[in-house]
């Protein structure tokens, strides 16, 4: 199914595992999942305002936007995000996928508390102009409060404290949080994330249009993309919904006892992507000891580990592929160089050098072909493959990546695991069991 141009939805994957009419069968429950989150009903109702951010976002947020962004291209040589979880993955998501890298370097802090990282990080920005854009909807987590700390530390030592004031700027809440009083005393720049959208679903906000605005991105082709599949998210027909039946076959195969998904993909930026989509879809069904177990492979190195597990492990998994069909066209396969021996050889005998020989590295079947053909026959092969060792699949097939076709990608998921959340009987939008790891360790720490 085209999901939008540019972006198929393939499910034929799961039809030996999953028949045709049990997916169908399920399209009333999914209707009525979808029509409760459009009327603003059930469990996590006030954290729907991702539903219409592609098209609300106003020019004059997005000028706001662009002009902050424009202002730290022009005074940091490194733009350093400070965040955890759904305040970064996003923006990193996107980053990494389509992002040229002319800008500023972009780096992210306070994504954990490990020592050797944020000292490393110190030392890249030792001499360099910096600026942070710290990104917290509560204010108050752990991880990036402490990075925030060592690094305006770092920037006052640099900077003093007036220009390092103008060098910080804070996107939080509109008026709770540790972050939000401080950029008021302080005078910090500061963007406000909406009070209707949580973290993990916040990345068409200045959670994640600021970092990719300053890093170059076009955040506007972000937000048509995924407002082109906010439409197609949209469509009554359970079949013609791209969000609506990955949900729907997702949710089939997990009541045939299919635990754990890996979303796969062949393509190397997209691993933050899956790390985004990891979140996104473990922190909003992981709960009340449900929900699939969202994992992650990249292809094909992966298939040289976890393929074997793949093919003929435990068979509880279910697969997604997330797959580009053109990446970079002009990679070639070249003719086989002449070898170093036979040119020698062919010089001592006073014979002009032959380029191509059978002897050679034995690819001369594979001369003219592009790498993204060869990759794409590597994914074929796969879905092939794993199917016919118990791996139903599903696959997202994508023309060419860039901030359109990731927008709608984005778009898709969320909708996806909101619809899915619903069907699972959880509330999609909240993540109490990450409170219990914080409980223990203030505990240990003597914190209140
Ligand atoms: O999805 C979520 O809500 C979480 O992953 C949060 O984004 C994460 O815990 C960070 O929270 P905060 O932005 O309040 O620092």
């Amino acid at each position: 199914m085209e999901a939008m141009p540019g972006i198929r939805l393939d499910v034929a994957g799961s039809q030996r595992f999953l028949p045709a009419a049990e997916v169908d069968a399920l399209g009333p429950a999914v209707t009525a999942a979808a029509a409760d989150l459009e009327a603003r009903r059930g469990p996590g109702a006030e954290f729907l305002g991702w539903l219409d951010l592609p098209v609300q976002v106003t020019e004059q947020e997005l000028a706001a936007l662009e002009t902050s962004a424009q202002r730290a291209r022009e005074n940091c040589e490194v733009y350093i995000v400070v965040g955890i979880g759904g305040s970064y993955l996003g923006a990193r998501a996107v980053l990494e996928a389509v992002v040229p890298g002319q800008g500023p370097e972009v780096l992210f802090a306070g994504t954990g508390l490990c020592s050797e990282a944020l000292d490393g990080l110190l030392l890249r920005i030792k001499d360099r102009a910096a600026r942070l854009c710290v990104i917290s909807k509560s204010g108050t987590t752990l991880e990036p409060a402490l990075a925030f700390r060592f690094l305006r530390a770092h920037l006052q030592d640099h900077y003093g404290p007036d220009e390092a004031a103008r060098r910080i700027t804070v996107v939080t809440d509109a008026r709770k949080g540790a972050l939000r009083a401080m950029a008021g005393t302080e005078g910090f720049e500061a963007f406000v994330i909406p009070d209707d959208v949580g973290g993990r679903f916040s990345v068409l906000t200045p959670v994640g249009l600021l970092p990719l605005a300053v890093a170059g991105a076009d955040i506007r082709a972000l937000l048509a993309g995924a407002a082109e599949m906010r439409e197609a998210c949209r469509r009554d027909d359970l079949r013609a919904n791209p969000a609506h039946l990955y949900a729907a076959v997702r949710h089939g195969l997990y009541a045939k006892g299919y635990r754990t998904e890996v979303l796969s993909t062949f393509h190397s930026k997209l691993t933050w992507f899956q790390e985004w989509w990891k979140q996104l879809f473990g922190e909003s069904e992981g709960k009340e000891g449900r929900g699939i177990f969202p994992a992650s492979a990249l292809f094909t190195t992966d298939l040289h580990s976890l393929g074997q597990y793949l093919q003929d492990g435990r068979r509880e998994l279910l697969e997604t592929f997330l797959c580009v069909r053109e990446g970079v066209p002009g990679l070639t396969v070249p003719a086989d160089p002449p070898s170093a021996h036979a040119t020698r050889r062919d010089r001592a005998a006073g014979r002009k050098p032959v380029a191509s020989r059978p002897a050679g590295d034995g690819l001369d079947d594979l001369v003219g072909r592009s790498l993204d053909d060869i990759n794409w026959k590597a994914y074929e092969g796969t879905r092939t493959a794993h199917e016919a060792g118990g791996v139903p699949w599903q696959a997202l097939e994508i023309e060419r990546l860039d901030a359109r076709t990731m927008g709608g990608l984005i778009y898709l998921f969320e909708k996806a695991v909101a619809v899915s959340g619903r069907l699972l009987g959880v509330n999609p939008f909240d993540q109490p069991g990450v409170e219990a790891y914080k409980k223990e360790m203030y505990r240990l720490l003597g914190r209140p």
